[in-house]
């Protein structure tokens, strides 16, 4: 068996597994910008990946900005346009703490980052740096959707997904593991590990880092530091016509959030 660390560096075996929602995603993001903003088709993926989201949205016609940390991903991203999506596509190497395009402030209708990819951010201070910097390239009815995986500190068990996902002719098997919170430096130890076997293949890709952690209270006063007020909460499950009923509590959760009237 041939061994490996870091998943995207092989962005064609990370999208074998996260690109099986894409369309629901998709059409789940842009009812979301109906319903609650402006209903435009100006968007922007903050840490894009290797541009599943972003080539949908560019194949139905929006004009997309889409930035990354990783080159590879970004690579993968870009070969995978078609001249015509490329023409409605802006692909930038970038870290979501100092992303920054002046002529691209106060332009987008929604932004989105899904995927608990917002948990990469390893302090409050570049969580903030990220949202507000978000914020600002929103119109003003513009919309950022956020989805990631609350804590739940009092855990006494690691937590464990798994997909399982065919590639052509091999077989990709995805197990995800989030180790206990460590309530104190605010983070959990994470681990992937992508086994893909095909003919003549073996392979095991295994990536560790520390995810941030939030309870909802810590999230909720994180936005408002941000400036951006929470308009809607889902469920991992993308269903636009059933929002979260107040007070119910999931840890599985897309915010929808909108630039405050006024500042925090
Ligand atoms: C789970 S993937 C999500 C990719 C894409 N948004 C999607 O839904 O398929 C996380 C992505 O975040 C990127 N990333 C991690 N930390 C980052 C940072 N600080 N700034 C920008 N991108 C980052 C990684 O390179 C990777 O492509």
């Amino acid at each position: 068996m041939e061994r490996l660390s870091d998943w995207y560096d092989h962005p064609e075996y990370y999208e074998a597994i996260f690109g099986t929602d894409t369309e629901r995603e998709m059409d789940f993001l842009l009812e979301v910008g109906r319903r609650y903003g402006t209903g435009g088709k100006r968007l922007l993926e903050p840490a894009c990946g290797a541009g599943r989201l972003v080539a949908e949205a560019a194949r139905r016609g929006c004009q997309v900005v889409g930035y990354d940390i990783s080159e590879k991903m970004l690579a993968y991203g870009r070969q995978r346009l078609t001249p015509a999506q490329r023409r409605r596509v802006r692909l930038y190497a970038s870290r979501m703490e100092t992303f920054h395009r002046p002529e691209l402030e106060g332009q987008m209708d929604l932004a989105f980052n899904l995927v608990s990819t917002f948990r990469y951010l390893d302090s409050e201070a570049a969580a903030l740096a990220h949202l507000e910097g978000t914020r600002r390239l929103l119109k003003p009815e513009g919309l950022y959707v956020l989805g990631f995986h609350l804590t739940h500190y009092p855990r006494r068990k690691p937590e464990h997904e798994r997909w399982v996902e065919r590639l052509g002719k091999d077989t990709v098997v995805c197990n995800t593991h989030e180790g206990l919170p460590e309530r104190r430096l605010r983070r959990s130890e994470m681990r992937n590990r992508l086994r893909i076997t095909g003919p003549g293949k073996d392979l095991l890709i295994e990536t560790h880092w520390y995810f941030r952690t939030y309870d909802l209270a810590q999230a909720r006063r994180l936005f408002r530091r941000a400036g951006l007020r929470v308009v809607e909460v889902f469920d991992f499950d993308y269903q636009v016509d059933t929002p979260r009923k107040r007070g119910e509590m999931r840890l599985d959760s897309i915010f929808v959030l909108q630039p405050a009237k006024s500042p925090a």
